[in-house]
């Protein structure tokens, strides 16, 4: 069967989303790019991202989607900016469909805002950074293959949308 690939922007559930999903979608397990990236290299992300930078960090996972790429019968978990290079969407739809967690600025907001592992927010107006980052990225999150607006729902009422939608595409 085909993996499922969370894409969407920081904060938009896509770590809950999958947990949601490998729990009721029985024969399928999960995997995050970061998690790993976070394994491989025995550092947090905030601790890549400060001593080595953010393009560095970009190396990394690009290697890291190409290994999950190549995988079956996954729920990978994707990091917010994956969707930026375009080898990774085309490797992670290979053997995956695409599901995009769509959610608002203000919505990424309220989710993030008491946690620190995320560099990128770690800014003077994070939801003035939310809506920049959004709207620069709207394309790369737009190649898709099924998108669900998370916007007042619950994590397992996304979860049941993803699973109407994604499963008459699982086994293509
Ligand atoms: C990033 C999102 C993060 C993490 C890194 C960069 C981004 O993952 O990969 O901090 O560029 O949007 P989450 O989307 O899980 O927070």
């Amino acid at each position: 069967m085909k993996n499922i690939v969370l894409t969407g922007f920081m904060g938009s559930g896509k770590s809950s989303v999958g947990e949601g999903l490998a729990r009721k979608m029985g024969m399928m397990r999960i995997i995050d790019t970061d998690g790993l990236i976070e394994e491989k290299m025995c550092m947090s992300i905030n601790n890549i991202f400060a001593t080595q930078g953010e393009p560095f960090f970009r190396t990394l996972e690009k290697s890291v989607v190409k290994e999950v790429s190549g995988l079956e019968n996954y729920i990978i978990v994707t990091g917010g900016g994956v969707v930026l290079d375009k080898d990774n969407i085309t490797s992670l739809r290979s053997k995956g469909v695409i599901v995009y967690l769509h959610v608002s600025p203000e919505g990424s907001y309220e989710r993030v805002k008491g946690e620190t592992h995320r560099p990128l927010l770690k800014v003077t107006d994070p939801l003035g950074q939310i809506r920049e980052l959004m709207e620069n990225r709207k394309p790369f999150y737009d190649d898709n293959d099924i998108e669900v607006d998370t916007t007042g729902l619950t994590v397992e009422e996304v979860v049941d949308v993803v699973i109407r939608k994604v499963e008459p595409l699982l086994s293509g």
